[in-house]
């Protein structure tokens, strides 16, 4: 039985408990949150013996063989570093580190240990994701010319909504983009196939003064607390990226948290020679497929007309749609087979590994450096 201890059972933390119990074949034996009343609450919810607030107890025990890392931006590279000294597999969240040099000496430390990493790039798990990728892959869209898209909220748009991502020193030097983009980025290269090689950011600060609360608040949470303090932000929350692939194909990305009434409208368009396709997380099931000449499709996430490789995440009978944690629950299946597989530190993977975490740390810094220098840069 493969043993699984868990770190910072905040918003995602929780997430990824409720979808381990629903994998089976292994067991969760120890939750760690810094919050020992977080800690608490997750270990009664899913019956897990251990709880702790100190991350140590589990990166350096015998009795852990994966850990998954779901604190703040702030502590991935300190514990998916120690983690991977340690011997323990790994599964990340996102984004790996706060910079490329930290992904990289990541990366590289998973390789030399031959470790099974992932990061959970969740979104590209979508069926109708797949099969995008898919129909890209079989040559069905022609040659990829242009790709837009965009991933609004609102949960930011108050100045007393806070999250420790508005923070540079628990957040790293960007936000919005980070948090976001690095998902809309782990979508386009996985779906397209090409690889981002010129990036333009344009950032801004909104509200560069808010409220932050005096107690802790978790992402997504909403709430009028008299107790706080000015909170100065420098980092960005609106950002702008004109982008190319493998050199030549131009796209764009937008991205906000602060928009009012949109809640996660993340969207990709893909424009090919012979034909488009169209997805939105708000109608996360259908594929838009757009033709010059005849009818436009809307393919319904449904095994019976997809794809293979696509079909085999589609696992509930047409017209059952399912959702986001599905999403999650397919990332972390195809990670545990790779363990069970003894896959070790492969390239040649389509699953999110320290090496796709590595790759988005470099987009994400380019964008931050061409922000700062008003000018392209190339990676
Ligand atoms: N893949 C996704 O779709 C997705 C979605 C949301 C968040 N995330 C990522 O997950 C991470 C956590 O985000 P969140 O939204 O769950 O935040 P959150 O604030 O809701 O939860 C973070 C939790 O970590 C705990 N914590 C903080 N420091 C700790 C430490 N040193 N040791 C142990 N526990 C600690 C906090 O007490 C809190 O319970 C971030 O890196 C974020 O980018 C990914």
């Amino acid at each position: 039985m493969i043993r699984v201890g868990l770190i910072g059972a905040g918003y995602i933390g929780m997430v990824h408990l409720e979808q381990l119990i629903r994998l089976g074949g292994l067991k969760v034996v120890w939750v760690v949150d810094s919050n020992l009343d977080m800690a608490k609450r997750a270990a009664a919810k899913y019956g897990i013996e251990n709880y702790s607030t100190d991350y140590k107890d589990i990166v350096d025990s015998a009795e852990i063989d994966v850990i998954h890392n779901c604190t703040p931006n702030k502590y991935h590279f300190q514990i998916n570093r120690e983690a991977l000294l340690n011997g323990k597999q790994i599964l990340s969240e996102k984004p790996l580190a706060m910079t490329v040099a930290e992904a990289e000496e990541l990366w590289n430390l998973s390789v030399q240990k031959n470790t099974v990493t992932g990061v959970d790039f969740c979104y590209r798990y979508y069926p109708v994701v797949q099969e995008a990728a898919a129909r890209i892959q079989k040559g069905e869209l022609g040659d990829v010319r242009m790709v837009f898209g965009s991933w609004f909220q609102d949960w930011l748009s108050l100045e007393t909504d806070y999250s420790w991502r508005l923070e540079k020193s628990e957040n790293g030097p960007s936000n919005v983009t980070a948090d976001l983009g690095s998902h809309w980025f782990d979508l386009v290269q996985f779906v397209t196939g090409l690889k981002v090689t010129d990036v333009m950011g344009d950032f801004a600060t909104i509200l560069p003064v808010r409220k932050k609360p005096k107690k802790q608040v978790l992402a997504f949470q909403h709430v009028e607390e008299a107790d706080s303090e000015d909170l100065t932000c420098e980092l960005e929350e609106y950002s702008a990226v004109h982008f190319r692939l493998n050199r030549t194909v131009p796209g764009s990305f937008t991205t906000s948290q602060i928009c009012n009434g949109r809640k996660s409208d993340t969207s990709f368009d893909i424009y090919g020679k012979e034909s488009s396709l169209s997805w939105n997380h708000k109608d996360a099931n259908r594929l838009w497929i757009g033709h010059r000449f005849g009818p436009n499709e809307e393919l319904i996430e449904n095994s019976q007309i997809m794809h293979p490789g696509a079909a085999r995440f589609a696992v509930l009978p047409a017209g059952h749609p399912l959702g986001y944690f599905d999403a999650v629950l397919h990332l972390f299946e195809d990670y545990y087979k790779a363990l069970e597989a003894g896959e070790g530190a492969s390239l040649s993977t389509s699953r999110p590994t320290f090496y796709t975490g590595y790759d988005e740390m470099k987009i994400l810094e380019a964008i931050i450096a061409s922000n700062k220098q008003r000018k392209w840069q190339t990676l």
